[in-house]
């Protein structure tokens, strides 16, 4: 596998690639692979001839008050994870390369789509994602790009900017890969102690609920999301930050859910730990 630090030396490479006809992925991280990721990796390689990953903890998506001090790194194991999945190669840029002094231009989807769940949350943070894919997909020259459902809002909003920036990229979504007890893969999973990782569970228990009652017939959508709020109160651990029903992927607002797909999220604070989740329903 190649490791390219610069923009320079990953844009030659890439260029190289399309030059010889190939299909080029990108899976854009911000490291500390798990399962997750890696099932990204396996998605992409089945698509594509190369397989480009970054790992890149983005500081313009994290705001003031947010982890990016604290974010998890650790690059060679990250290295010997893609190694392994057998990725062509692995781009770790420093801050300074992608973001360097006069650095000026953000891109910033002015929709809905971003004024809702972590757009309404997380100010400015998926400006910091958008920015940070656009660039990733410049510089590298991919054909394709990778991203999980974990973050279903982060491909909608992708999505967007792809289309409204005529980007000569297919974005792709693969599903969220869980732990055996149901708990979603995610790098803050580090965060948690043994006590707050147990409490964590509740998170996809409601959500189970919910795609349980969902199978029995339940289409009013604020039943569903009463029915995942009343589950998450019962762990004491847990904070609620937002429980919401929007369609999908137009993440509009919604009364009752008939033939469409529906995006259930939440973000809930275990301990300091934020953590999201969801599940779509329906549509099928
Ligand atoms: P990160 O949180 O590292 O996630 C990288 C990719 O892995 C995202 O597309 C995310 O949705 C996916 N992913 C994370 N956990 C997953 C899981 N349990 N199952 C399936 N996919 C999962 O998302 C980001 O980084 C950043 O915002 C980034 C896109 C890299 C831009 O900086």
């Amino acid at each position: 596998m190649e490791v390219f630090r610069t923009v320079t030396e990953m844009r030659a490479y890439g260029a190289a690639q399309r030059a010889a006809g190939k299909k080029v992925a990108l899976v854009p991280t911000m490291g500390c692979l798990h399962e997750g990721h890696l099932s990204l990796m396996k998605a992409a390689k089945q698509e594509c001839d190369t397989v480009i990953a970054s790992v890149f903890v983005n500081p313009v998506q994290f705001g003031p008050n947010e982890d990016y001090e604290a974010y998890p790194r650790q690059e060679e194991k990250d290295r010997e994870a893609l190694e392994r999945a057998g990725v062509d190669a692995m781009f770790c840029p420093t801050p300074a390369d992608m973001y360097p002094s006069g650095y000026g231009t953000y891109v910033q989807v002015e929709s809905e789509i971003t004024k809702k769940l972590c757009g309404a949350k997380r100010p400015g943070h998926f400006r910091g994602v958008a920015t940070v894919v656009t660039k990733l997909m410049n510089i590298t020259g991919a054909t394709h790009a990778f991203f999980g459902q974990k973050d279903a809002q982060q491909v909608v909003v992708i999505r967007r900017f792809v289309e409204d920036l005529n980007l000569p990229v297919t974005i792709h979504m693969v599903p969220i890969v869980r732990e055996e007890t149901g708990l979603a893969r995610s790098s803050r999973n580090t965060y948690l102690s043994r006590e707050e990782k147990a409490s964590a569970l509740i998170l996809s228990q409601s959500l189970a609920k919910a795609e349980a009652a969902f199978q029995q017939g339940e289409r009013n959508a604020a039943v569903l999301k009463q029915l995942v709020t009343t589950s998450l109160r019962q762990e004491p651990l847990a904070r609620i930050d937002y429980v919401e029903l929007y369609t999908f992927p137009a993440l509009q607002d919604i009364e009752t859910i008939q033939e469409e797909s529906v995006l259930l999220a939440i973000a809930v604070y275990i301990g300091n730990t934020r953590l999201i989740d969801n599940c779509i329903l329906g549509g099928r």
